[in-house]
C-alpha cells in the first residue's frame, strides 16, 4: 500500500489520466476498500450523492473529467463543503465540431447512404434517390447558446445559415459576434430547419423537447442532441421519426445511455445514433485529463479549483 492520497475512481481510466496520476494519488476502484478516501474521481459518469459522501467522510474534493455534472450532486457536496470541479472550455470546439457532423449527416443521410452502399440493393447511380435537406442556408435554432453552443453558432456562419437560439437568458456577446437572435423556445422549434440542443441536463432542461415541441418542428426538420439524453424524451422522438413527423434526429446521448438493444427507435432509417462521441478526441481528451487532474490535486491541497461547479 502506498502513502499517496486515496482517490475513488471509477476505472479504467485513460492512459493520459494514469500518467498524470503517477507517483501523486492512487487511484481506489469504486467497489474496492474505500478506507482513507480523500477524492472522487469521475471519469464516467458514476452517481455520486449524499450516500457515497456520507460514506466517505475524508472526502475533500470531487473532480469530474468532463463539463456535465448532472450524475453528481454538487448541492449535496457543497452542504459538505466538498468543492466539485469540472473541465469547461477545454472540449467546446471538439463538441461543436461533433455537432456539426451530425447536423449534416441527419440532413444528407449520410449514415443511411453508407448502409445503402455497402448493400446488395446498390446498382447504379440514380439521381432520384435519398436526397436530403441542405445544410448551407438554412437556419439552425442552438438551445442552450452557451460555450458549446456558441461554437457550432460559429460554424454556422460558415454555410450561410440564418442562427436563431433561445437560453436561459439572453446571450448579447454571442448576438453580437455571431450575429444569433434570440427566439423563445416554440418560436425556435417553428423556425429551425436544425434544432441542436446543447443545454446541461438540470430540472428545467430535463424532459424539454417532448410530443408537443417536436409537434412545432417542421417536417423537414432534423433534431440533433449533443446534450444529455433525458433533455428529449425518447418515446415522443421515436413516434416522430416513425410518422416521418420530422426529417431526422441525430443524437450522440440517449436516455438510457445506452438504449436497451431492443428499443424501437434503434430500427428506424432516419436515425443516427453515436456512442456520445463529443469531445472524442485525442486531444481533447487529453486536455480534459490535465484540467480534471488539475483541479483534483489543488482540491487535494486545499486550494481553490481551476474550474469549480457552482451549486
Ligand atoms: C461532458 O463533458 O459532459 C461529456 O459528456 C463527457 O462526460
Amino acid at each position: 500500500m502506498s502513502n499517496l492520497p486515496r482517490v475513488l475512481a471509477d476505472l479504467p481510466v485513460s492512459a493520459d489520466v494514469t500518467e498524470l496520476c503517477a507517483g501523486r494519488v492512487e487511484l481506489v476502484p469504486w467497489t474496492g476498500n474505500t478506507h482513507g478516501v480523500v477524492g472522487i474521481y469521475t471519469y464516467g459518469h458514476p452517481t455520486v450523492d449524499a450516500a457515497l459522501l456520507d460514506a466517505l467522510p475524508a472526502v475533500q474534493v470531487i473532480s469530474n473529467n468532463g463539463v456535465g455534472v448532472d450524475h453528481i450532486d454538487v448541492a449535496a457536496a457543497a452542504a459538505r463543503n466538498v468543492p466539485v470541479g469540472n473541465t469547461p472550455g477545454v472540449l467546446n470546439g471538439a463538441t461543436a465540431d461533433l455537432a456539426f457532423a451530425l447536423l449534416l449527416a441527419a440532413g444528407r443521410r449520410l449514415v443511411e447512404g453508407d448502409r445503402y452502399a455497402r448493400g446488395p440493393d446498390f446498382h447504379r447511380f440514380d439521381p432520384s434517390f435519398m436526397l436530403g435537406r441542405e445544410g448551407h442556408g438554412s437556419t439552425l435554432g442552438v438551445v442552450g447558446m452557451g460555450r458549446i453552443g456558441e461554437q457550432v453558432a460559429k460554424r454556422a456562419r460558415g454555410f450561410g445559415m440564418t442562427v436563431l437560439y433561445c437560453n436561459r437568458r439572453r446571450n448579447e456577446a454571442a448576438e453580437v459576434a455571431l450575429g444569433a437572435t434570440f427566439a423563445p423556445l416554440d418560436d425556435l422549434l417553428e423556425r429551425s430547419d436544425y434544432v441542436v440542443l446543447t443545454v446541461p441536463l438540470t430540472a428545467q432542461t430535463r424532459g424539454m423537447i417532448g410530443r408537443a415541441e417536436l409537434a412545432r418542428m417542421k417536417p423537414t426538420a432534423s433534431l440533433i442532441n449533443v446534450a444529455r439524453g433525458a433533455v428529449v424524451d425518447v418515446a415522443a422522438l421515436t413516434d416522430a421519426l416513425r410518422g416521418r413527423r420530422i426529417h431526422a434526429a441525430a443524437l450522440d446521448v440517449t436516455d438510457p445511455e445506452p438504449l436497451p438493444r431492443d428499443h424501437p427507435i434503434l430500427a428506424l432509417p432516419n436515425v443516427i445514433i453515436t456512442p456520445h462521441l463529443g469531445s472524442a478526441t485525442v486531444e481533447t481528451r487529453r486536455r480534459m485529463a490535465e484540467v480534471s487532474i488539475d483541479n483534483l490535486m489543488l482540491g487535494l491541497a486545499g486550494k481553490a479549483l481551476l474550474h469549480p461547479v457552482q451549486p
